[in-house]
């Protein structure tokens, strides 16, 4: 018994060393291969990589129309000279850099509401918020409506979008659909099939709009479209949330690039708003934006605003101050205001000349095809209609880098490179 016992308790025993060694080598195993030996390799940015393909070019006159960047006609970025004089003053003032509250910087998010809303509506009715630019109140929209939106949680984007709208919605937890926006065939609106598909979305949907300057098509409704559209997303019950990324860089003019947002405001809609600074101030590094809904009271406002608050608190707590405080500067300033409105509209302005001299070049050079869409776009981009292949050759060929889906960023067009611009799409498109 004692003989088999110990024996038995030998048997136990060695099963035990052979268990720690198996452990030891399987920690050993898991030590060699790390921790993120699964994670996939992910595909590069599109627009990131277009960069890297221009940088490595060594064509003394290539040209990357690529970035959504404004540049001055010597193809430089442009600091414009009110942010200048803005973020002097801002620096005279010797300010503390405390943090700002949960919401941003207090003067700077009634003047950015102000210049969207204008006097559409009484301010006391919208619950705003600073966000990191224009990205990042897409993202607080879209954790709000995905925590407390009481409709069909799902979101549908114009086809084509901005690349990262449908990203930035599903990260949040929202699903996302697209609806009919432009027709290949006219290089335009497909008006008929956006406002068709807005009435047969789910009673309660939400739909994305670009407020102006269309991201990427250039392709924008008329006025009167737009009241269409009003129409068709009333008559479905859907949440409208327009994104306002281009406020005055579109037309030249803040007023008539908000027509959109203050139309369905005037006709009862609450919308939900996503602005940014970075292209109409130049401010891009310095993540300048406001987010802000909407209500239909005080009140209710007050109930938004601290849900928002507590969404914001554990993203990333509280916004930078430094851009939020130059764009204060600016538009709470009479005279500041005034001179970057009209350096808003010479931004705007350079970008039409540059669509009209594109065009005419290419009429110039004996092109067949119809260019009109270059000069009845409107914004920082142009769809070319250009296709995959296309674009392959005009960066293998004549160093022209852009998008694969033929939109080029017309702020890269200068004076100096339209014409060598021209003779490469002429020679791509026969
Ligand atoms: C349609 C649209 N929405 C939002 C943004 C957000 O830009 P940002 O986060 O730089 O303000 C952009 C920028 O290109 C855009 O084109």
């Amino acid at each position: 018994m004692f003989t088999a016992a110990k024996g038995a308790g030998g048997a136990v025993r060695q099963l035990a060393v052979r268990q720690q060694q198996n452990v030891r080598t399987a920690l050993v195993g898991a030590r060699a291969a790390s921790t993120w030996a699964n994670v996939p390799q992910g595909p590069p940015d599109a627009i990131l990589g277009i960069t890297e393909a221009f940088k490595k070019d060594s064509h003394p006159k290539k040209i990357n129309l690529g970035v959504g960047a404004y540049r001055d006609d010597a193809g430089k970025p442009y600091v414009l000279p009110s942010v200048r004089t803005a973020e002097q003053k801002v620096v005279d003032a010797r300010l503390d850099k405390e943090y700002a509250g949960i919401t941003g910087v207090p003067s700077f998010v009634s003047s950015a509401i102000k210049l969207a809303y204008a006097d559409s509506l009484d301010p006391s009715r919208v619950s705003a918020t600073q966000s990191i630019s224009g990205t990042g109140a897409l993202r607080i929209g879209g954790a709000f409506l995905q925590r407390f939106y009481p409709g069909v949680k799902t979101v549908y984007i114009p086809n084509p979008s901005w690349a990262n709208h449908t990203a930035v919605f599903s990260d949040s937890g929202l699903k996302v659909e697209k609806y009919r926006y432009y027709n290949k065939e006219t290089i335009g609106l497909d008006f008929e099939g956006m406002v068709e598909d807005i009435k047969n979305m789910p009673k309660g949907s939400i739909v994305l709009l670009h407020a102006c300057a269309h991201n990427p098509t250039g392709v924008d409704p008329t006025q009167e479209q737009w009241r269409a559209i009003s129409d068709a997303v009333k008559e479905g019950g859907h949440f409208p949330f327009f994104d306002m990324a281009y406020q005055g860089f579109a037309s030249g003019d803040t007023d008539r690039d908000a027509f959109a947002l203050r139309h369905f405001i005037k006709e009862g809609h609450n919308p939900c708003l996503a602005q940014s600074f970075a292209k109409n101030m130049g401010l891009y590094g310095e993540r300048v934006g406001a987010f802000s809904i909407v209500t239909a009271s005080p009140e209710e406002a007050a109930r938004v605003a601290s849900q928002v608050k507590i969404l914001v608190r554990p993203l990333y707590s509280n916004p930078p101050v430094h851009g939020a405080r130059v764009a204060s500067a600016i538009l709470g300033d009479a005279q500041l205001n005034a001179q970057w409105l009209a350096e808003v509209k010479a931004m705007a302005d350079r970008i039409i000349d540059m669509r009209k001299l594109l065009k005419l070049n290419l009429e110039r050079l004996g092109s067949r095809r119809d260019w009109s869409h270059i000069t009845s776009q409107i914004g920082m981009f142009a769809y070319t209609g250009l296709g995959p292949e296309q674009m392959e050759l005009l960066a293998k060929e004549h160093s022209v880098y852009a998008t694969k889906d033929g939109r080029i960023s017309v702020a890269g067009i200068t004076t100096g490179n339209v014409q060598r611009l021209a003779e490469a799409i002429h020679a791509v498109t026969g």
